[in-house]
């Protein structure tokens, strides 16, 4: 597998986190950073703070995002935001499978399937998030976990669609604990993804397949994550708040 045909993405993800005013504060804080970054630069911000989000990122290269959408273009869902409403504001990127939306808030493969198409099919590039559990990893089923959730959440993606998808492998255990999955872990996990790609679509696919890697990287541990065969970028959390760390991650991920 050629990694130079794919081009890295380093997303923050900054969860709930920063009203609006402390949302402009970051992005103008950030975008001279990375001004000249060689990879992608997305922000996934609150809902609240997107349109300050959008405003303060024109005409730099940093892309917003949202951390979640709903399904249907609307409705009686309340407190949901559709996929529909996010592509009217121009936001480009959402993320969809998030373990904390798993764990806390329900979300299953099956509504991880049902948000990723929503977004794909409002133009949206979606970010889907896979990983194990702890337990799971001890239990010896990572690479299984990680193939079904990865196969539930995109079916009824054709291969043209496909170049709007990143796959992110977050195993549970290593998001906000300070704990990071091993470089060879990332990668092992990467190549899975990346095969399960092969199996869905084509080899082709699997070589254009953008995976990135998430759960406590920072501006220490990125590069040699980043220098993965396997790992295209990375969805960051905690360090993405602080825009000397963030910009480190943007810098390692234009020279791995
Ligand atoms: P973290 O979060 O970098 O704080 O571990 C990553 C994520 O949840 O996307």
């Amino acid at each position: 597998m050629n990694k130079a045909v794919r081009k890295a993405v380093i997303a923050g993800n900054w969860k709930m986190n920063k009203t609006p005013a402390e949302a402009k504060e970051l992005l103008n804080a950030i975008a001279p950073l990375v001004k000249d970054a060689g990879c992608d630069v997305v922000a996934c911000v609150p809902y609240v703070d997107l349109q300050t989000a959008l405003e303060a990122t024109a005409g730099t290269n940093i892309k917003i995002g949202a951390e979640n959408c709903h399904w249907e273009p609307s409705g009686a869902f309340t407190g949901e935001i559709s996929a529909d409403m996010l592509a009217a504001m121009g936001v480009e990127y959402v993320i969809t499978g998030h373990s904390e939306r798993r764990t806390y808030f329900g979300d299953t493969d099956v509504t991880v399937q049902k948000r990723t198409r929503a977004a794909l099919d409002k133009g949206l590039t979606v970010i889907v998030c896979v990983g194990e559990y702890l337990e799971q990893r001890e239990q010896g089923i990572t690479a299984e976990l990680v193939a079904m959730q990865t196969k539930i959440a995109l079916q009824g993606v054709s291969k043209e669609e496909l170049a709007r998808v990143i796959i992110a492998y977050e195993p549970v255990w290593a998001i906000g604990t300070g704990r990071t999955a091993t470089a060879e872990q990332a990668n092992e996990v990467c190549a899975v993804i990346r095969g399960v790609i092969k199996d869905l679509y084509d080899a082709e696919a699997a070589e254009k397949m953008v995976i990135q890697y998430g759960g406590s990287m920072n501006a220490k541990n990125a590069a040699e994550l980043l220098a993965q065969p396997d790992v295209d970028g990375g969805l960051i959390g905690g360090a993405s708040l602080k825009p000397a760390d963030f910009a480190e991650i943007v810098k390692a991920a234009t020279v791995g």
